[in-house]
């Protein structure tokens, strides 16, 4: 494979309760010997509780946070809150943020550059297209547009504190997962696009992971293309299949 490490995010979306989070604990601990940064996002009300009963190796994310440490913007989080409850990622730009709430890249630009200049935590950047924007050809158009969107603001020595998730819009929760062929496809072109933005230390550092019905049938396969190194997992990320897909390098 690569020198990357492996990278697995568990994205929690509006889901938990007390038997999730008892579950998704069962099969974080059996994965301390995993060789993969493991990181997971619950619902921003419940990290806390997550913090306080995760094993120690699981690392923690929020799912969107605002561009500003504090003040009048009823709803929001800020960077600095979720750090001081217990995260070191956060997740941005998901699809369902972009689709449901109108956030676009330029609004993207200014979390991702509050975030890594103002804060230290750890970005997880998503990008991805939709069913028609495939079919009509744009794929690789439309995702080199989100991350040149992020890639303004991201300064050369700060790659090491981005993943980059390619999650097609049409795979996210529809069980129709990209096949190995076409995330590969896209993944390497997302990686020479970093290239001629920046240089080919840091596009071959860089991770790029996978989203879109990953599961633990699914995670062996695509774990084995030369440019994906990681997911980004929703559904499967409160089961206990989620173990197989820390491990789907193993
Ligand atoms: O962020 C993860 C995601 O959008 C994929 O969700 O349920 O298709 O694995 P799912």
């Amino acid at each position: 494979a690569n020198a990357r490490r492996f990278f697995v995010g568990g994205n929690w979306k509006m889901n938990y309760s007390q038997a999730i989070l008892e579950k998704v604990n069962d099969a974080l601990g059996k994965t301390k010997d995993a060789e993969a940064d493991i990181v997971c996002a619950p619902p921003a009300l419940f990290i806390k509780d997550f913090v306080s009963s995760k094993p120690s190796h699981v690392q923690v994310a929020a799912q969107n946070c605002y561009h500003a440490k504090e003040g009048a913007f009823t709803g929001e989080i800020s960077p600095e809150m979720l750090k001081e409850a217990g995260c070191t990622w956060v997740i941005l730009g998901h699809s369902e943020r972009r689709t449901l709430f109108n956030e676009d890249d330029e609004f993207l630009k200014k979390k991702i550059d509050y975030v890594l200049n103002k804060t230290d935590i750890n970005v997880i950047a998503c990008i991805g297209e939709t069913l028609q924007e495939r079919e009509s050809g744009k794929t690789n158009e439309v995702v080199e547009r989100q991350v040149k969107a992020y890639q303004e603001k991201i300064a050369n020595n700060q790659y090491d504190r981005i993943v980059i998730a390619y999650e097609p819009v049409w795979a996210i929760g529809t069980g129709k997962v990209a096949t190995p062929q076409q995330a590969q496809e896209v993944h390497d072109h997302l990686r020479k696009f970093i290239e001629k933005n920046t240089n080919g230390d840091i596009a071959k550092k860089v991770r790029i992971i996978y989203g879109g019905s990953v599961t633990g049938a699914s995670c062996k396969e695509l774990a084995q293309q030369a440019d994906i190194d990681g997911f980004l997992v929703g559904g499967a990320s409160l089961k206990p299949e989620f173990e197989q897909i820390c491990k789907a390098r193993q």
